[in-house]
């Protein structure tokens, strides 16, 4: 792919702001007031004519559309919590800074000229997912990306942007570790939900190759899905300034009428019966399961019930006298504290598969599986029959 050769220089930034001045719109005003020297050389003439009149809806803007499209998506959302979560602190955490931000991106890659593999800092707030992140002359020259789980991927031009964001910040390494040792059904104060994190869209694509999941033992798990080759990789199927996912170049190998009703699957997995709908349905379906029956685990072998609440942080919460309402503390929502090795690791694969809301395009097989053995896992405590719940693997 051979972008206008503007791109690669830092003089992107005032095109953004010229165009921002014709969108009307003020809010990015603080994007990298350090940049504006360097810039100023370089770009002036196409925007600002030698003399009038002239009305500025005839002025041709390079890049007009790509930057009116980004900017409209969610990857331009300074308000976003993605990107405003840490306003008051006046950085970004390093810890954080890399996915939060265009330049922690790229100090993380060292794109930045300092050293790659780690976030310097500091990372000022008010980034968010800029020009530079993906069209950046360095990014061609990153070979490879580090998963939470340990396993490195190789990687291929702006990929490396996408599969570094989207791989989430723990894998079932993480939960193994935590519960080692430990008896299977017996609570544990130390023990603390393990959060795959957000939009985990490449931990789910990457499948059981990536080892995001909680893997069971003896079990074996759906690679990489490869999907077909026109939709191998996720520029493919996300057009990368709206972010978007265009249907109709579905329709060359689907008879669906949206990406959420496609369906190859002649089984039904969730027990339904049902495959006039899309294979999403039964991956919602067989979520709901699972998250029924960590509730039931904890009410009824724990003994401690829970109660889920997806608005806050960190999303599990203690009932422990059974009113159905989260216990509270000196006006604190009390977090579940009760976590057993087995309820950790079953939460672990329904929040890694909720956390990405496209999975059933990213990986159905491996959603599906993670969500099957998970519910088999507790299907032995609760005493239930897997083959009265009809669900498949
Ligand atoms: C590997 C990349 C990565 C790292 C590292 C990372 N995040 Fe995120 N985070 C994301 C992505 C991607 C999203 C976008 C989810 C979405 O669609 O809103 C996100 C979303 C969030 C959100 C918004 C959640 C919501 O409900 O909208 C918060 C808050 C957040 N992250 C906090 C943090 C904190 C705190 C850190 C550091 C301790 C951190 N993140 C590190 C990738 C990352
Ligand atoms: C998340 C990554 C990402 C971000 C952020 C991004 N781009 Fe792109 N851009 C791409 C990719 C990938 C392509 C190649 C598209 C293709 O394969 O057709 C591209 C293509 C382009 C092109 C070529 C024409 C076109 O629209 O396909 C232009 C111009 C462009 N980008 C400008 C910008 C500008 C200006 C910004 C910031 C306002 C921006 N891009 C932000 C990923 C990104
Ligand atoms: C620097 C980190 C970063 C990179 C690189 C990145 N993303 Fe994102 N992406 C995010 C964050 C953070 C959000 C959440 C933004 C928000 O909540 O407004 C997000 C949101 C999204 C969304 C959700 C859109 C929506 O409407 O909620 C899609 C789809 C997406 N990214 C795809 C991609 C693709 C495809 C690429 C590669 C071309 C990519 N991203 C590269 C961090 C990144
Ligand atoms: C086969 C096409 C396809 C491929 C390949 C693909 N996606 Fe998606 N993606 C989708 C669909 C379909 C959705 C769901 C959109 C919806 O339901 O609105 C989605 C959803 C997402 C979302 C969540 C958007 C939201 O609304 O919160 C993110 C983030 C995302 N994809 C990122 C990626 C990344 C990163 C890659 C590459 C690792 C990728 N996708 C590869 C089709 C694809
Ligand atoms: C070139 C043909 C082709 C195109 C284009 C294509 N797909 Fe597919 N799709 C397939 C094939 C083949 C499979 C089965 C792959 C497998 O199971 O390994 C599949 C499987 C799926 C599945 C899983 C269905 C199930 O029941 O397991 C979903 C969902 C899906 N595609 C969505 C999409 C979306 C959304 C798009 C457009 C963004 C798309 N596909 C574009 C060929 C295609």
């Amino acid at each position: 792919m051979h972008l206008p050769s503007l791109l690669s220089s830092r003089a992107v930034v005032p095109l953004v702001l010229i165009s921002v001045l014709f969108l009307g719109v003020q809010t990015l005003a603080q994007s990298e007031p350090e940049d504006a020297e360097t810039a100023e050389e370089s770009v002036v003439p196409f925007a600002l004519p030698q003399s009038g009149p002239f009305t500025p809806a005839e002025i041709n803007i390079d890049n007009d559309k790509a930057i009116s499209d980004w900017f409209r998506s969610a990857h331009a959302n300074a308000a976003a919590e993605a990107f405003s979560h840490w306003d008051d602190d006046g950085e970004v955490r390093a810890a954080c800074a890399t996915c939060h931000s265009g330049e922690g991106f790229r100090d993380f890659h060292g794109l930045d000229g300092t050293e790659a593999g780690v976030v310097d800092g500091p990372i000022d707030v008010g980034g968010v997912v800029d020009c530079g992140t993906c069209h950046n002359a360095g990014l061609a020259e990153i070979r490879e990306i580090s998963l939470p789980s340990g396993v490195v991927h190789p990687v291929q031009g702006v990929e490396a942007s996408c599969l570094t964001c989207h791989q989430g910040r723990s894998a079932g390494i993480d939960v193994e570790t935590a519960t080692a040792a430990l008896a299977l059904d017996e609570p544990n104060p130390e023990l603390r939900f393990i959060n795959p994190h957000y939009a985990t869209a490449a931990a789910t694509w990457l499948g059981g190759y990536g080892q995001a999941g909680y893997h069971y033992e003896g079990r074996e798990y759906s690679g990489r899905f490869f999907h077909a080759a026109p939709v191998a990789s996720c520029n493919s199927c996300h057009e990368p300034h709206t972010l978007e996912v265009e249907f109709e170049p579905c329709q060359t190998c689907h008879l669906a009428d949206s990406p959420q009703n496609v369906r190859i699957a002649r089984q039904s997995y969730d027990g339904s019966g049902d495959v006039s709908v899309g294979i999403r349905s039964d991956i919602q379906n067989n979520a709901a399961t699972l998250l029924s029956l960590i509730e039931d685990y904890a009410a009824e072998v724990v003994g401690v019930p829970m109660i889920y609440d997806g608005s806050r942080y960190p999303y599990f919460f203690t009932d422990a006298n059974g009113d159905g309402a989260i216990d509270m503390v000196d006006g604190q929502n009390v977090a579940y504290a009760s976590w057993t090795p087995r309820s950790l690791r079953t939460v672990f694969n329904w929040k890694l598969v909720t956390a990405d809301p496209g999975n059933y395009a990213h990986n159905p097989e491996y959603s599906l599986e993670l969500l099957y053995d998970s519910i088999e896992d507790l299907s032995g405590p609760l005493g239930l029959d897997m083959d009265e719940l009809g669900i498949l693997r």
